[in-house]
């Protein structure tokens, strides 16, 4: 009797699945829950995504979702995951990342990849509270003060460091350069390029630009209303010299 029950409820599961329509539990394609090292772990790689993937398990530890076409990280989109310890999102098509894209994983999470992706910078208030080793390789690193703020902030994993090359968006100077050497020889958050006192400077710039070309264009408006007014008198002076000489030729001269 045992065996065949334990033959039959595949089966009824099997046909309760096929019947159905897709339920909540449906995984995107391409993904697969496993048990790995006694963890849980949830893999999408190379599946194909554009979005993060609905369905993930809450007891999930280990998440990969790398080598897939995800763009941007929104605001607590792994909050609803309380004890995610590895999330690897390299192999993206990353740009940007919500200051509150890790917010909910203060206390678990541990490792995470952001390697081989599209960012330029990061905001450092997706790190803050974070006790994690983060691999940041293979970016095109702006290579600004905020890069810097945002590695004071967090450890790098081991061996990544090399791996941080500053792309074209950085100055041109600095591009294809390892950002951890530049740093130690350059304080980019001073005086230096990218830092917020460069910013005001640019403020300070623009404005007095505008202010001058006001001014200048106060003058010539200026100049040319004071020749509109000198104009006239020339022109009137022999109409009436000739007036008072002869007024009978006046009309022929006006002609
Ligand atoms: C996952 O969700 C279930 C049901 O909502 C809950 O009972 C369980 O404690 C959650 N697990 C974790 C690890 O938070
Ligand atoms: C960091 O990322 C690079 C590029 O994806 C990869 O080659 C390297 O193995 C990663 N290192 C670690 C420690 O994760």
């Amino acid at each position: 009797m045992l065996p065949s029950a334990a033959c039959l409820l595949p089966l009824l599961l099997v046909t309760g699945i096929g019947s159905s329509v897709p339920s909540p539990q449906a995984l995107p394609q391409g993904c697969y829950i496993a048990e790995e090292a006694g963890e849980q772990t949830f893999r999408c790689s190379q599946a194909g995504l554009s979005a993060l993937p609905s369905g993930i398990p809450n007891d999930t530890r280990k998440l990969y979702l790398d080598a897939n076409q995800l763009e941007s990280v929104p605001a607590g989109a792994f909050q609803h995951l309380p004890v995610l310890e590895e999330l690897d999102l390299s192999h993206n098509l990353l740009v940007r990342l919500s200051g509150a894209a890790f917010q909910g994983l203060e206390d678990t999470l541990r490792h995470l990849d952001l390697s081989a992706n599209q960012l330029a910078s990061v905001p450092m208030a997706a790190f803050v509270g974070l006790q994690i080793q983060v691999n940041l390789s293979a970016n095109p690193w702006r290579c600004d003060c905020a890069l810097q703020e945002v590695l004071r902030q967090v450890r790098l994993a081991p061996g990544t460091g090399t791996g941080i090359v500053c792309g074209p968006g950085a100055r041109p100077d600095l591009v294809g350069q390892e950002f951890l050497l530049l740093a130690r020889e350059e304080e980019l958050c001073g005086t230096g390029w990218g830092g917020t006192r460069r910013n005001t400077d640019v403020a300070l710039l623009v404005t007095m630009g505008g202010w001058l070309t006001l001014v200048a264009a106060y003058l010539i408006h200026y100049v040319w209303q004071n020749q509109d007014k000198t104009r006239p008198p020339l022109k009137q002076a022999p109409v009436q010299l000739m007036h008072s000489e002869d007024s009978s030729n006046l009309s022929t001269v006006l002609c």
